[in-house]
Formats: structure tokens, C-alpha cells, sequence
């Protein structure tokens, strides 16, 4: 069967996500380049990116060994080839692979008093750009407390900026030895207590935007599970009738784990391997046509739902998106919103520029 029509016109200049709108629809994924204020601010400030999402934190932080240092970058200048041996590109394709964990720095920096969102949202009151807060815990108690600091921040300036937050749960990093990620496991018990979590904080709130970073599925079966997993959750309103469900958005995909690229096959590396930890998360343009297959598969699955609610959730692509061509191909796959991480790092915020110029000549 060939990809159907679009439902939406490629170059929609706005989408709307539950609370938020996402204009354009090219955004940044979470990524080690969207980690601190410096770069968060120059993600928000880019006229080309639609909203902001952060790099994946916790709840309390952690503190990372020396071989997993990443180099703080303060401007977008290209990610320091390898000096930390987290993250290499590769010659001759724009590709990447990476070591790198989640944010060390608890949500308290993002979220607290003086925090660097809390900031910049106080920075820029007349615009409507959303940030999107990646987050992941593997205990559901931590992941409520986490909800309940995002929604102390939602609440202070709920008047005029409740539509600028939103939460993605990032189940599906694959550099966490000790901590495989959930969504590995789409029909499994430690996937479901974290959706109650999510789900209990939407049915209280539900202006609450809430999305899952999912991994690269490589089996249509996991596909179905996901969707099985997160329409058990739809609710019929007694009143309309009509169906909600607690998940508004569904971003496809992380990186492709467990993947080894050798040093002479990217830049800046020594020794025998790209990567310090010998395997990493492949992003980029060799995984482009694994992404474009989730994004397609879920579009494909959730328009075909009997469930309204599920028909109504929104995919972000994400995946090798590194040029003009990729961003329509996105679309044509299902994604409302397009989203980029391997191309931030190598040409910082001109990515966007570049992708964004792209759509209507691609299309
Ligand atoms: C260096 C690096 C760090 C990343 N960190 C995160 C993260 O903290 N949370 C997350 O959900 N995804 C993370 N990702 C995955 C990206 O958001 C994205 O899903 C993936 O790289 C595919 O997009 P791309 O081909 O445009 O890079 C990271 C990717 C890279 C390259």
C-alpha cells in the first residue's frame, strides 16, 4: 500500500497540540544541545523552531563520572568533535552516535525559583512559543513529584502562559545500562505505572500537554502494544460523548541503541572505537528510514483507530531530519511536527533555517 494523502497541508504554519501551538512545526528533539539556559534561550529566540523542547532530566539529578562529561557548549558553535568521547559525527554522512546519559542537573534548574525556563518565560511574555520539558523517572512516586514542580510552574503563570509548557516522557533512551527503557516493553507493568502517573495528573488538569519520546520500533507488534497500552486510557466524557485521551502527542523516534561505529569512521575520534562506551545511540541520517517507518506505522495505526481520542494525537517525526527533503518526508509520512537533534549539533540554530526554508520547495 503507498503512503496516503496528508491529512494536514505540509507547510501548516501552526499546529496545536491540547494547549500549546507549535508555529512553525519544526522544533528541536531533547538533545545535549539543548541543555542549559545559554542554549535554550538561543532555541527560543530562533524565528525558524516552532518550540523548544529540553534536554531529558530527573528528578534529583545525578552525578556523572569524568568519561561521561559532556563539554558544556555555551553558544552554538559546532559540538566539540569527541572531547568527551560522547558523541561523534560521521564523515561522510550526516549521522551521529552517542553515549550521552540524561541531564545530570535535577528539574529543579529548569523549573525552581530562578529557574532557567521560569526565566526565559518571564524573558519573553508576548510570545506563545511552548517549551517542552523532557523528563523521565523509573519509579512512579519521583515522576508524580516531577508533574507536580512542572504544574507549580504552570500554575504561577497560568493567566497567560499555561499553553507554553508541555511534558514529553522520555521512556526510550538507550544509554542507561542499569535502566532499560519502558517503552522497550509497550505492554509491560513499569510502562503502564508511569502512564497512571501521567494519566492521574491529566484527569486533574487536563490544559496539561503530555507526549512520550518513543524508541525506534523494529517489530509492527510493539507498534500495536504502544497504541493498545495508551488507548486504555481514553476516557468517554458522560457529557459530550466525546473520547479523550490523557496522551497528546507521540515523538518518533530516539536514537537506535546498542550501535557500534568504529573511530575511522568519524571525525575527531582516536583509539579503536567512536565512542568511549564502544556502543551508543545512532541518530542521523542512517536512521532515517527506520524513523520514517515508526512515523508512518503510528500516523497509519492511530488514523485507523476506532477511537476518536487516538485519531487526535499528534506525531512529531523525528529521525535523520537533515535537510528539506527529510522535513517533507516527515509530513508525507504523518508527522504534524518535524524534529531535529543531529543537525543542532552540527550547525547549531542555522538548522533550523535550513529545514525551515525547505518545506515548500520540497513539497
Ligand atoms: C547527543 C544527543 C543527545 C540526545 N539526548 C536526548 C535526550 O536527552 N532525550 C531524548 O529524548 N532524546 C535525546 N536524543 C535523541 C534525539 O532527540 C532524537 O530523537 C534522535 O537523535 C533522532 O533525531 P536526529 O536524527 O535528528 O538526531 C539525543 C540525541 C543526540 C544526538
Amino acid at each position: 500500500m503507498g503512503i496516503p494523502a496528508p491529512r494536514y497541508r505540509p507547510n501548516t504554519p501552526m499546529v496545536t497540540i491540547r494547549s500549546i501551538t507549535v508555529s512553525p512545526p519544526l522544533i528541536n528533539t531533547a538533545c545535549a544541545w539543548a541543555s542549559d539556559e545559554p542554549q535554550l534561550a538561543a532555541l527560543l529566540d530562533c524565528p525558524h523552531t516552532g518550540a523548544v523542547t529540553t534536554r531529558t532530566v530527573t528528578l534529583g539529578g545525578f552525578t556523572e563520572d569524568a568519561s561521561h562529561t559532556v563539554t558544556p557548549t555555551p553558544t552554538f558553535s559546532p559540538y566539540p568533535l569527541n572531547s568527551s568521547h560522547k558523541v561523534a559525527f560521521f564523515k561522510d554522512s550526516l549521522t551521529s552516535i552517542n553515549s550521552v546519559r540524561l541531564f545530570p542537573t535535577p528539574l529543579f534548574s529548569y523549573v525552581g525559583p530562578g529557574g532557567w525556563i521560569r526565566t526565559l518565560l518571564n524573558r519573553t511574555p508576548n510570545t506563545s512559543k511552548p517549551f517542552i520539558i523532557s523528563i523521565t523517572e523509573s519509579h512512579p512516586t519521583d515522576l508524580r513529584l516531577m508533574l507536580n514542580a512542572i504544574q507549580g510552574l504552570r500554575a504561577t503563570h497560568r493567566r497567560d502562559r499555561a499553553s507554553r509548557i508541555a511534558i514529553e516522557l522520555n521512556t526510550s533512551c538507550p544509554n542507561i545500562p542499569t535502566s532499560p527503557p519502558a517503552s522497550y516493553d509497550p505492554a509491560g507493568p513499569a510502562l503502564a505505572a508511569l502512564l497512571d502517573v501521567l494519566a492521574d495528573a491529566f484527569w486533574a488538569d487536563p490544559s496539561l500537554t503530555i507526549g512520550m519520546k518513543l524508541p525506534p520500533y523494529v517489530v509492527s507488534t510493539q507498534i500495536e502494544d504502544v497504541v493498545r497500552t495508551i488507548g486504555a486510557y481514553s476516557r468517554v466524557d458522560p457529557e459530550s460523548g466525546v473520547s479523550v485521551n490523557p496522551i497528546a502527542f507521540l515523538t518518533c523516534t530516539n536514537t537506535l541503541g546498542n550501535s557500534l561505529v568504529f573511530a575511522d569512521q568519524v571525525e575527531g575520534a582516536t583509539g579503536e572505537f567512536a565512542l568511549s562506551a564502544g556502543v551508543g545511540g545512532l541518530a542521523g541520517e542512517a536512521m532515517h528510514a527506520l524513523a520514517l517507518g515508526n512515523v508512518y506505522a503510528f500516523s497509519k495505526m492511530l488514523a485507523e483507530s476506532e477511537d476518536s481520542a487516538l485519531r487526535e494525537i499528534v506525531i512529531i517525526g523525528a529521525g535523520g531530519v537533515t535537510s528539506p527533503e527529510a522535513v517533507a518526508r516527515m509530513h508525507r509520512a504523518g508527522a504534524k511536527v518535524v524534529g531535529s537533534a543531529t543537525l543542532l549539533g552540527k550547525l547549531g540554530v542555522a538548522a533550523f533555517e535550513l529545514l525551515g526554508n525547505a518545506v515548500d520547495s520540497a513539497s
